[in-house]
């Protein structure tokens, strides 16, 4: 512990405490200091692919209808029906991505220029930028300690008479505290917008995620748990706000989800006719523009909700018996695993360390874990760390016209603080699908890390003081990988 704190410590002594983590036994040392990694096999690649997706997508090349128009296409159309199904209720509308979902949701209630949405400080920046496409001011609120989803205490202080919106984030293998959120939108008369990117197929008491707001957002852009190489569908809670968020994502043109048939029977059926009327009014007084999925991406959704139950009910099981193996290791805090959150389905799993106890923040940790083989990440940084917001860098809009919302200044976010620049660990849904033996070497990785505090904290203190005149391959290796990583996320804090 003395080594992080004590960064005026000279090279000379540095290279001694080095050469003797380095005398350690391969095994035992970390493999950042030369030791040999507890894991070299690879973790299973994502996504997963069988004959059933080139079959899809040839099904879907030559019928000739690629694209998105007429929306919805025949894919589209299943495709849309069995997410909803599958996630338990809902109108779902297929579109580009999980960004332009929870804009087109408030553009969808009319939420526009100079209107507040609440937004938690700990997600993916999309989560903020959405409602600033629509003209709407993202107000940054921190996240609750023990779940790292936004917290509902921090989101009733944050409401003004212009707050229309609140936007939960389930992060990582957590829900946001449904029942409060709801209970709050209630007596405020709010707009609820789930931002499920990491939550397909998660559960609150018996309900799908997406399906208890007004609106549910998914990505599938291809990192997620249920890809479509990029794509998102935005669950509707009635029929008649899936239409209108069908119409903006189709060029502003009146959309129904199912299209109708022009069958010679019903061709000239009022449905049919609205359907193909070019000079309907509404097609002129909606705002819209063209984020319509293509049928080969929803080709390609329909065999992945094939395998995703299964794939459901693999990752929780291992889930529960990683964190049955993580409370083992001393320093190590899980977060909560609350009743109600009765499925869980993750996107990464985060767990935080107690840097006292590691001897290193979360930073140093990762790394050294990654460098052990398995894969990890430091998560997000807190949201008012981002240059987008800062009026005088971005430039945007939003930020310009209403600059006191981005004074961070005087602002504060410990939780989110603490979580980002400490102690959050993300690791990789991957490691669950490489059986128990997967699961055990994460766990046996981190013990090690956990019981080499002192050479973690010299390798870290050693990239502190800069390593080049050191000349210690594995510390040199250590610090190139930082840069490399550096765009990835893996952001050292010194
Ligand atoms: C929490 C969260 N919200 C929204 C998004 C945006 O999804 P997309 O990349 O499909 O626009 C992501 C994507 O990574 C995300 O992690």
């Amino acid at each position: 512990m003395q080594y992080i704190s004590d960064e005026k410590k000279s090279a000379n002594t540095f290279k001694k405490e080095l050469e003797i983590a380095q005398g350690r036994s391969a095994t035992d040392n970390l493999a950042s200091l030369g030791g040999t990694p507890v894991r070299t096999e690879p973790y299973p690649e994502w996504p997963i692919i069988d004959r059933r997706d080139v079959e899809a997508v040839t099904t879907a090349v030559e019928s000739g209808r690629w694209g998105g128009s007429p929306y919805p296409g025949a894919q589209t159309v299943a495709f849309a029906n069995k997410f909803a199904k599958m996630q338990g209720g809902g109108f779902a509308v297929p579109m580009v991505n999980g960004t332009v979902t929870m804009e087109v949701a408030l553009r969808a209630v009319s939420i526009g220029w100079g209107d507040e949405v609440i937004v938690p400080a700990y997600t993916f920046q999309a989560t903020a930028t959405a409602p600033m496409a629509a003209g709407a001011i993202p107000v940054i609120v921190d996240i609750d300690r023990n779940t790292y989803c936004i917290d509902p205490v921090a989101i009733e202080k944050a409401i003004t008479d212009k707050t229309r919106a609140i936007i939960p984030v389930h992060l990582g293998a957590q829900m946001a505290d449904m029942d409060a959120i709801m209970a709050i939108a209630e007596r405020h008369d709010l707009i609820v917008i789930e931002d499920c990117a990491h939550a397909h197929g998660a559960m609150w008491k018996g309900r799908g995620a997406g399906t208890i707001g007004h609106f549910g957002s998914f990505s599938f852009q291809s990192s997620k748990i249920l890809t479509t190489g990029e794509g998102g569908v935005l669950l509707c809670r009635t029929q008649e706000l899936a239409e209108r968020a069908a119409s903006i994502i189709n060029c502003g043109r009146p959309t129904q989800l199912q299209a109708p048939e022009a069958t010679p029977a019903n061709s000239n059926s009022q449905t049919v006719r609205a359907f193909m009327d070019l000079s309907n009014q509404e097609r002129v007084s909606t705002l819209g523009t063209n984020c319509r999925m293509t049928e080969i991406q929803a080709a390609l959704g329909n065999v992945a909700l094939e395998r995703f139950p299964e794939q459901v009910a693999q990752r929780e099981a291992m889930v529960n018996y990683l964190e049955e193996r993580l409370v083992e290791i001393p320093g190590i805090r899980l977060l909560k695993k609350d009743t109600r959150h009765s499925r869980r389905s993750f996107y990464k799993y985060i767990f935080a360390i107690e840097p006292k106890v590691f001897g290193a923040k979360h930073d140093a940790v990762c790394l050294a874990l990654y460098l052990e083989g398995i894969p990890c990440w430091t998560g997000y940084p807190a949201m008012h760390r981002y240059d987008l917001f800062q009026p005088k860098l971005s430039r945007l809009p939003v930020p310009s016209a209403f600059p006191q919302y981005f004074d961070f200044k005087a602002m504060s976010f410990p939780e989110a603080e603490r979580a980002s620049q400490h102690e959050a660990v993300w690791l990789d849904e991957s490691v669950v699908r490489a059986d128990k033996q997967g699961v055990d070497d994460v766990v046996k990785a981190i013990a090690k890390i956990q019981a080499n505090t002192v050479p973690l904290a010299v390798a870290n203190t050693a990239k502190k003081l800069a390593v080049k005149s050191l000349q210690f391959k594995p510390v040199r290796a250590l610090v190139d990988f930082y840069v490399s990583q550096s765009d990835k996320g893996l952001r050292p804090s010194f």
